[in-house]
């Protein structure tokens, strides 16, 4: 009897050479280095580079790629148009998808496949994506768009045009760390649609649309948004019924597992004794819950954690640290998993040209089990 492997857990499809997770070790490696050195030393400017190009940049290297990054994030006016026409009650996941389709449909390169032209498109989306997100999230406030600041690097930009101010550097460096981490790991199910996609030979653009809708799913990225939606519920019923906020994140827990329910932001299915990238980001997100003086937030961050570890034994995965940073940070909800999108361009476009390096049609076998060979009227035997 064949033996299926649903959701194709611990199946090894090919090699990569751009990350390696560990779930012995509790590692992750990006081009062999540990993601925790690269957040504490390096820019997400570098680190992008570091994933498409396999090695850190000199310092004459990234000063190029920086200046490039810059001159390229501006929106051409057709792109601002088609986000203009979204309703603004549509998830900003539909937006960053239909404006990277739109990018794509303009760009006379779409169909060009060689690795120069590739990575030309991969550092355009990853340079204009910030401007994506933060005019999505202007517009549905009733702001209007902020130009890009070309002395600002990455992540402080992506705050200025966000929130029409610079950022104190606390908050930029929370920023870049959640980027760097967010950045590439592995085969996840976003990462694995871009390679599905390109393995039939369609364009980048194509398979980051394609990235993009697989990563909207709760289960993959849209988990940092539900975190915030779990605390908000939990904080509306310590208030509700005037108890300590411990004691509801205990009876909204208990309530949970009850009806079967997954708490997001926690399990992942690699690491299962924790994911490696957790306590990197917690610092940070502690660092913001301290600066901003929320002890509330921290009070409750830590109760549902050691809540869902002493009733299952499942650890937090980054979404759960990354989803209250971005809250403190200023961001609106819907907007956590488009950040996302920007930080994982990086690692999505990397694995689109490794894998039309090295192509194979991705196409896996099922087990037929539906109803046995029967005919329409007229052509039975
Ligand atoms: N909350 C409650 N129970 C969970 C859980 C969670 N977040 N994650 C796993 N479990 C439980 C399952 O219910 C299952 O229990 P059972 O064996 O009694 O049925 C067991 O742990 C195995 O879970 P399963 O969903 O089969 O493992 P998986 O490898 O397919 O799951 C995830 C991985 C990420 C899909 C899962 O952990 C999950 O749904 N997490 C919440 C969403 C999330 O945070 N996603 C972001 C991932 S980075």
């Amino acid at each position: 009897m064949t033996e299926i492997y649903k959701g194709l857990a611990g199946v090894p499809v090919d090699y990569t050479a751009i990350s390696k997770v560990n779930p012995e070790t509790n590692s992750l490696l990006y081009r062999g280095y540990p993601v925790q050195e690269l957040a504490a030393t390096q820019s997400f400017e570098a680190v992008a580079y570091l994933l498409w190009h396999g090695e850190l940049p000199n310092d004459e290297q990234l000063a190029e790629f920086v200046s490039t990054e810059r001159s390229l994030r501006g929106l051409d006016e057709n792109v601002k148009a088609v986000i203009d026409s979204l309703p603004t009650d549509s998830h900003p996941m539909d937006v960053v998808r239909t404006a990277v389709s739109v990018i794509g449909a303009n760009d006379p390169k779409t169909a060009d496949e060689s690795p120069e032209a590739e990575l030309e498109k991969a550092v355009n989306l990853f340079a204009k994506l910030p401007s994506i997100v933060s005019y999505d999230q202007r517009r549905r406030r009733g702001e209007a768009y902020v130009e890009p600041n070309a002395d600002l690097d990455y992540s402080a930009n992506f705050l200025w045009q966000t929130f029409g101010k610079e950022p104190d550097d606390f908050e930029v460096d929370a920023f870049r760390v959640s980027l760097i981490l967010y950045a590439e790991h592995s085969f996840n199910a976003s990462t694995f649609t871009a390679r599905v996609i390109t393995s039939t030979l369609s364009d980048l653009y194509s398979a980051v649309t394609g990235a993009i809708g697989a990563l909207k799913g709760p289960l993959h990225g849209g988990a940092n948004e539900a975190v915030l939606h779990i605390f908000n519920e939990i904080n509306a019923q310590a208030d509700q019924q005037g108890v300590e906020i411990e004691q509801a994140a205990h009876d909204w827990l208990t309530q949970a597992f009850a009806e079967k329910r997954k708490v997001m932001g926690f399990g992942h299915r690699v690491y299962k004794k924790g994911d490696s990238r957790v306590p990197t980001m917690q610092q940070s997100t502690l660092e913001l819950i301290d600066r901003y003086d929320r002890d509330d937030l921290k009070r409750l961050y830590d109760a549902l954690a050691k809540e869902v570890d002493e009733a299952k034994g499942i650890k937090p995965n980054l979404d759960y640290p990354a989803g209250p940073a971005y809250f403190l940070l200023g961001f609106d909800i819907p907007t956590f998993t488009p950040i996302f999108v920007a930080a994982r361009v990086t690692g999505w476009t990397a694995h689109i040209i490794e894998q039309r390096a090295s192509n194979a049609l991705i196409r896996p076998l099922s087990l037929y089990n539906g109803v046995d060979e029967r005919h329409v009227p007229g052509f039975e035997d």
